[in-house]
Formats: C-alpha cells, structure tokens, sequence
C-alpha cells in the first residue's frame, strides 16, 4: 500500500518479501562505502533487523522508495529505502537516512526527490521542527542531492569515519521547518 507519493517515486512500508532485494543492496560495497555498513550482512541478520525495526514505532519505521510504474499489473520497482529515525518529539527534531540500492538509479534525481518527500512528511504531517542528517564528507553525490532538496552544512565531525586506511569528516546537514515552508511558498506548492 503506497503511503507517500511524489511525482516519479512512492514510498510504501517495507515489507518482509522485500528482505532478498534488501540484501542484494547492502551486500554492495559501491552502496555500502557511504553507509555504516561494512560488514558482510547474511539473511538470518536481515530479517533480525527486520523484527527490530517493527517494533520501533511507526514513526521510524523504514520505507521503501519504489518507481511509479504505469503497468498494468501496478508492479512498481523498490530502487532503495528511507526512513525518519532517532526521533526527538520533545525538541521535534529527527534524522534522516536514504540508500539508493540500485546504482541505475543515481544521479537521475530520485534522492533528491524521496528526501523532498521525507521534508513533507516530517514537516507537514508530523509537525518536526528540525532535520537533519550525517554524510561523509567524500560523499559528493549525497551532499549535491541534500543541498538540491533544501539541507544546509551545519557542521563537521572531524576525521570521524576510518575507511581504505584514511580518515574522512563527517558533515552534519539539517533543514528547519521556516525553511522549508519558504521554499515551498517560492515554489507555488
Ligand atoms: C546519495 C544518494 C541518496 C543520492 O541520490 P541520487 O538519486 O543518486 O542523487 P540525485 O540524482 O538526486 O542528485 C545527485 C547530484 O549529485 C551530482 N553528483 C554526482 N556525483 C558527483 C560528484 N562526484 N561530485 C559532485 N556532484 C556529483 C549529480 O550530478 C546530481 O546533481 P545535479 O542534479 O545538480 O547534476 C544515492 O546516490 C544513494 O543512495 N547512494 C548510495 C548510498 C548512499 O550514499 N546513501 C547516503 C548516505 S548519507
């Protein structure tokens, strides 16, 4: 069942039968060298971080970003996940993940358009005040895509991650409700 539609891509529940498709992903170091992956990750722990996610509330709950397909049998294509996490009601902050896991699938704009759809979500349906993310600061792709979608640096973690025998910063990038409610007001939304 689609929860949230954009203008190419849907974000829907994940779904135990998406497990195979998941691992194939974070089993792919060109996927995997901008996450906080970096193990190997076999089906038994899979489907132990399915069960555990499911019991987080629904909130934080991963989702899938599919392509809206005009089939006729409405199989539409999961290209990668997103998910709303670490969230803070109080301060009404939250984080923001995305994987892309299929790699035909970058620099076409659908980042770009699921963290869009995210900022919506957030903001406009659970009233968040504040989000934000973590990328590496080698990660050019993931910042261009951020910055498309209205996130702004905010800061570093200096030499915070240790990959391929260096050390990298970490950015810190985060969109506030002021400013996404501009954005949108520009845009004609
Ligand atoms: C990072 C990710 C979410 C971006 O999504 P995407 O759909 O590929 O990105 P978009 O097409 O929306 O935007 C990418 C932008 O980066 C640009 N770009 C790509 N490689 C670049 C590079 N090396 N340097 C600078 N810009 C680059 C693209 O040209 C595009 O910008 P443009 O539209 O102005 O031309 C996606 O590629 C992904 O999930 N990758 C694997 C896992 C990952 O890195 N997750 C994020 C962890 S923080």
């Amino acid at each position: 069942m689609p929860y949230l539609h954009g203008e190419r891509i849907r974000l829907r529940a994940a779904e135990k039968e998406d497990i195979p498709v998941f691992l194939n992903w974070i089993n792919d170091p060109d996927v995997t060298k901008n996450l906080m992956l970096v193990y190997p990750m076999s089906r038994f722990e899979e489907e132990q971080w399915y069960e555990s996610m499911m019991q987080r509330p629904s909130s934080e709950h991963v989702m899938v970003i599919e392509l809206i397909t005009q089939t006729p049998d409405e199989k539409h294509n999961p290209i990668g996940t997103c998910q709303l996490h670490n969230i803070d009601w109080r301060n009404r902050s939250a984080e923001v993940g995305i994987m892309i896991g299929e790699k035909t699938c970058w620099d076409l704009g659908y980042g770009t358009e699921t963290m869009r759809l995210l900022l919506t979500h957030g903001f406009g349906i659970l009233n968040l005040n504040r989000i934000w993310l973590q990328v590496y600061a080698k990660n050019k792709r993931g910042i261009r895509a951020y910055e498309k979608a209205g996130f702004t640096y905010e800061g570093k973690f200096r030499q915070a991650l240790y990959q391929d025998g260096r050390y990298y910063d970490v950015h810190l990038m985060s969109v506030l409700k002021d400013e996404w409610q501009g954005e949108k007001n520009q845009s004609g939304d």
